[in-house]
């Protein structure tokens, strides 16, 4: 049932959509059989009632509406929910084409990190923006974001290790209307001399702020940058300054990210690319959610995390891009979606409940969104094709043909 307008909001009703897709009601997060279990409305309507969605339905149930209504006719439309980017590094300047071009003669990621490229030659060129053009790029980046469907992403700092370029990123990520992770542990800045010292500095001089401007906190827990006593340091006075915790871990090697994350209950551990037989029951076992980056994992022609296997053991699973200059620079949730299905193994059901309601349960706002029911923020993401799976099935298609944010479409192509 329809309810009525409350005063002064606009109502919007997307009428004969082909099919309107959502993951199904349940507990979050999603995991085991559960991640696959969707509903699909064909010949449907979506009614928003300012930023809520109010009604969903087949046509034929449709109520007659009086008063004032905008509509959108949705005849060769898909809609699923507004797609939820839980893992984006967007604050940086420059950019890594070199670093790309040397790595397709052969170079290795980790050999250019070490030898001061990679992540920190990123941290030079975002130093160098000033405030004016960290904002303008990461607004750049968020209107990418928009464009591949994405009505609601996160965006950590991590290329400015300084203090100011790390609060800046953090605000530069907030005014462009993203969730700031503080990546206060990417790497070790040039002018620290060790892990440890840098980050006394940082939680001393960079946590207090940070952790204002910020709703979780994020380390990278690897061979070359940070070790589990480095970061389960970091995390526990960042969980103390009231944080969220995320962990990027076992991208390359497994150095101990599963059990830190689960013994410090944090909402993720990220790539997971190199994680174990022990670490996928692990998982399987605990709250903390797998999110799994493949385009990174393609981009760097490394090996794909275990994806069936966390799956099957019954591990919460999310998908996200990583957007990012060095290791995974694409900005899109449907080629995230098509990376699920062709190279993790996942069904396109279980890719759209880790791109929705699974990743803002990462986000901490699954009773907010990531599904389309009434009550819940009128998000949606509208695919102009005749099966919702072509957000998948179609590589690299161009899927995305409009977007509601907030009751309001904000794209349309
Ligand atoms: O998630 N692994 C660490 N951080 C990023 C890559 C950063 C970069 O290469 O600039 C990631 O892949
Ligand atoms: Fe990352």
């Amino acid at each position: 049932m329809a309810r009525p307008a409350a005063r002064g909001t606009t109502r919007l009703l997307l009428r004969d959509l082909v099919q309107v897709v959502t993951p199904s009601a349940g507990t979050v997060p999603r995991r085991g059989p559960e991640l696959a279990a969707i509903d699909v409305v064909d010949n449907a309507f979506i009614l928003c009632d300012g930023d809520r969605i109010a009604a969903v339905g087949r046509m034929r149930d449709l109520p007659a509406l009086d008063g004032d209504l905008e509509e959108l006719d949705g005849r060769g439309l898909c809609a699923v929910p507004g797609l939820v980017d839980c893992h984006t590094h967007p604050a940086w300047g420059g950019d890594r084409v070199d670093e790309f071009s040397l790595r397709a003669a052969g170079a290795s990621y980790e050999e250019l990190h070490a030898a001061g490229g990679g992540i920190l030659s990123t941290v030079r060129a975002t130093r160098a923006l000033g405030v004016d053009g960290l904002r303008d790029r990461v607004e750049r980046h968020a209107a990418w974001f928009l464009t591949h469907g994405t009505t609601t992403w996160e965006g950590k700092s991590g290329y400015g290790l300084d203090r100011e370029t790390e609060l800046e990123s953090l605000r530069a990520v907030r005014a462009a209307g993203g969730l700031p992770t503080w990546l206060g542990a990417h790497s070790v800045p040039p002018e620290f001399t060790d892990a440890d010292a840098y980050l006394d500095f940082a939680l001393a001089e960079v946590l207090p702020e940070a952790a204002e401007l910020s709703d979780a906190a994020d380390v990278f827990l690897e061979r070359g940058a940070f070790d589990a006593l480095q970061a389960r340091r970091y995390l526990l006075a960042c969980r103390d300054a009231g944080l969220a915790l995320r962990l990027h871990g076992d991208q390359f090697t497994e150095s101990g990210a599963v059990p830190l994350a689960v013994e410090l209950r944090a909402r993720s551990v990220d790539h997971l690319e190199a994680t174990g037989d022990d670490g996928v029951r692990m998982l399987a076992e605990h709250d903390v959610v797998g999110v799994l980056l493949p385009a990174s994992a393609l981009f760097l022609d490394r090996p794909m995390p275990p994806a069936r296997a966390l799956a099957d053991a019954g591990a919460p699973l999310a998908l996200a891009t990583d957007f990012n200059p060095g290791s995974s620079f694409t900005a899109g949730l449907p080629l995230i979606c098509s990376l699920a299905c062709t190279q993790l193994h996942l069904g396109p059901e279980e890719a759209l409940t880790a791109v929705t309601v699974n990743a803002a349960h990462v986000l901490g706002l699954a009773d907010d969104r990531g599904r389309i029911a009434p009550g819940l923020r009128a998000d949606l993401t509208l695919l102009g094709v005749p099966d919702w799976r072509y957000l998948a099935y179609h590589l690299a298609g161009d899927v995305i043909a409009g977007v509601v944010r907030g009751g309001s479409l904000v794209l349309r192509r």
